[in-house]
């Protein structure tokens, strides 16, 4: 077989030497074949602003909030509220997420606005008199039983108290969505068939039904959706705000909705609501730093430990395409995979030994027994299933003139989450429940193990993979700031974005655009995009023993680097979706 790595400690020089050459046939034969001018085309350049997001409307909204002197948190808490009406895939009022805020002081911070368990929801609430997982309604994927108590709206709150300019009041920042939700917009190619593919969801709830399948008639592109009693919510939390969704009429009517459904969610769970204010992850990289989401996300902790990992070896010798890149890529997701499924969880509520799994030391340590020639198997625990994702998280990305920073990925979980609207609100809940463990050694939706650090408590945060990630330069200033949806893939994504701009020295777009690959460690696979393997690489890999596995789209990435050179704004967002990089 013809995969050999050659660890930074240790491997035998014969064996290295081979790598060596392998790396270079394969490296530069396969260099050339990433499309660097087409992803020259796509990238946007501004000199001032810019922000990258799944929806062109609502980065223009932010882009128009950063013209009129707004700060990147102030654009972002506009953006955010755009989505929502824009991108109701994963857009939300309804959900929740991760903002990292990078100062251009250098200060970082992490909004943690997570959902959180009920207090009815207990470790079993999910399993059926037998003790097996419920199906449909009543489970932790469809329905009123699925969502936490969403966080969106109190952490763009924070975000806007103690990190906004002061310059825009939380109204104006509302306005722009409350518009797009009273006039409409037009319905994207994109929107129009994730609403048909997840019509059979949404048409059991009397709102969804009505509003974002119009009672059966679906939505083709270019037609206008108008959603009245979304804007009907935002008017409120403009005069009333943000305040009304966890105490006043709104959390009424959510709560009132909830219960007449027999749901989980009251008054109580909303008004109990906090967002918080947490450290971020901090590692580096070849010298670079990162900085990316604490938990209860594993995202940060994840990434920082793959990177460690990799630094032991020579991966920009490696080409991008190459059996040895992808196994020792494979390899190391496998590992901190494994360490994410046996002790992630909510740090309020349970303890994760997060120093020693972000330390050099312990990835020395892991890295060791990474076999030059064939996979390891992910063995001894049963294999999940692995249901192929639609990307519906959603994340944005905002550097403004000062060079302030926002990172952001928020989420219904689910594509339109639990499928179900509070009634006449016009907001779609989240299923976020499902990433707990809901039931022990089964798979969620993501194929994704958990042990009983994530077992569901009231109050408590289920262990999310969302990795808003800033990367600095050497000289500690914010090189590029990434993020992804995608479930366990948003992980790798981010990953394989560091390194492609890291070791690989592409330019942001082309890092953006490459094909990927993804293992998390359950189920014992590896999955790859069309062209992120050579047909040698393909071969060589699964004669080592790779369970080789072609999926469609990894990841959604949205990303805005500063150019080092000149201070320009470059933005980048995913050609596999329907994003924009807007500037000025
Ligand atoms: O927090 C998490 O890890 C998941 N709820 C994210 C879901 C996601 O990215 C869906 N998109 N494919």
């Amino acid at each position: 077989m013809a995969v050999h790595l050659s660890a930074g400690h240790g491997g035998s020089r014969g064996r290295w030497l081979r790598a060596l050459f392998l790396a270079l046939v394969y490296g530069s034969a396969l260099l050339l074949a990433v499309p660097h001018a087409a992803a020259e085309a796509r990238e946007v350049r501004a000199r001032h602003g810019m922000v990258v997001s799944d929806s062109h409307i609502a980065s223009e909204v932010g882009v128009r909030i950063l013209r009129q002197g707004g700060n990147a948190v102030d654009a972002s808490v506009a953006v955010a509220f755009a989505l929502a009406v824009t991108y109701p895939q994963a857009g939300n009022l309804g959900g929740g997420g991760f903002m990292m805020l990078l100062a251009p002081d250098g200060r970082a911070v992490a909004i943690d606005y997570r959902e959180t368990a009920p207090q009815a929801a207990t470790r079993d609430i999910y399993l059926d008199a037998s003790g097996h997982l419920k199906k449909a309604e009543g489970s932790s994927v469809i329905g009123y039983r699925a969502p936490g108590v969403p966080g969106t709206v109190a952490g763009l709150a924070l975000a806007l108290k103690r990190h906004g300019s002061g310059r825009f009041t939380w109204a104006q920042l509302v306005e722009p969505a409350r518009r797009l939700a009273a006039d409409g917009f037009r319905v994207t190619p994109g929107l129009s068939q994730d609403l048909r593919e997840k019509a059979s969801t949404l048409r059991r709830y009397a709102d969804a039904n009505r509003i974002f399948l119009r009672n059966g008639r679906y939505f083709h592109a270019g037609e206008i959706l108008r959603q009245p009693d979304l804007a009907a919510t935002l008017a409120r939390l403009q005069t009333a705000g943000p305040d009304d969704f966890y105490r006043g009429d709104i959390a009424r009517r959510i709560a009132a909705c909830v219960r007449r459904h027999d749901g989980l969610m009251t008054q109580g769970d909303l008004s109990a609501y906090v967002a918080k204010e947490r450290q971020p992850i901090r590692g580096a990289y070849r010298g670079y730093g990162i900085i990316s989401m604490p938990p209860p996300s594993s995202g940060g902790i994840v990434l920082v430990e793959m990177l460690n990992m990799l630094e032991g070896f020579d991966v920009g010798r490696m080409g991008p395409r190459s059996a040895a890149r992808c196994h020792l890529l494979a390899e190391v997701m496998r590992r901190a995979f494994a360490d994410r499924a046996a002790c992630m969880g909510d740090t309020d509520f349970v303890s994760v030994p997060v120093a020693r799994l972000i330390s050099k030391r312990y990835a020395w340590q892991r890295r060791k027994d990474i076999d030059a020639h064939r996979a390891s198997t992910s063995a001894s625990v049963q294999a999940g299933t692995l249901v192929p994702e639609p990307p519906h998280t959603t994340h944005f990305t905002v550097i403004d003139v000062d060079g302030r920073a926002v990172s952001n990925t928020y989420t219904l979980n689910d594509i339109f989450g639990c499928g179900a609207v509070a009634d006449g609100t016009g907001i779609l809940l989240n299923n976020e429940m499902d990433d707990f463990s809901t039931h022990p050694g089964s798979p969620n939706m993501y194929g994704l193990i958990h042990g009983p650090n994530n077992d569901v408590a009231p109050g408590k945060r289920p262990l999310s993979a969302m990795t808003p990630t800033f990367v600095l330069r050497r000289d500690g200033r914010l090189w590029f700031a990434v993020g992804s949806p995608g479930g366990p893939t948003i992980i790798n994504t981010v990953l394989q974005i560091v390194v492609h701009v890291i070791d690989d020295r592409m330019r942001l777009q082309q890092a953006v655009d490459a094909p990927r690959i993804h293992q998390q460690w359950l189920p014992d696979r590896l999955d790859y995009e069309r062209g992120a393997l050579t047909h040698g690489a393909e071969r060589s890999l699964a004669s080592s023993g790779y369970a080789l596995h072609r999926r469609k789209g990894i990841g959604d990435a949205m990303a805005v680097m500063i150019s080092p050179r000149d201070g320009m704004r470059i933005g980048a967002s995913d050609p596999r979706a329907e994003g924009a990089a807007v500037g000025y």
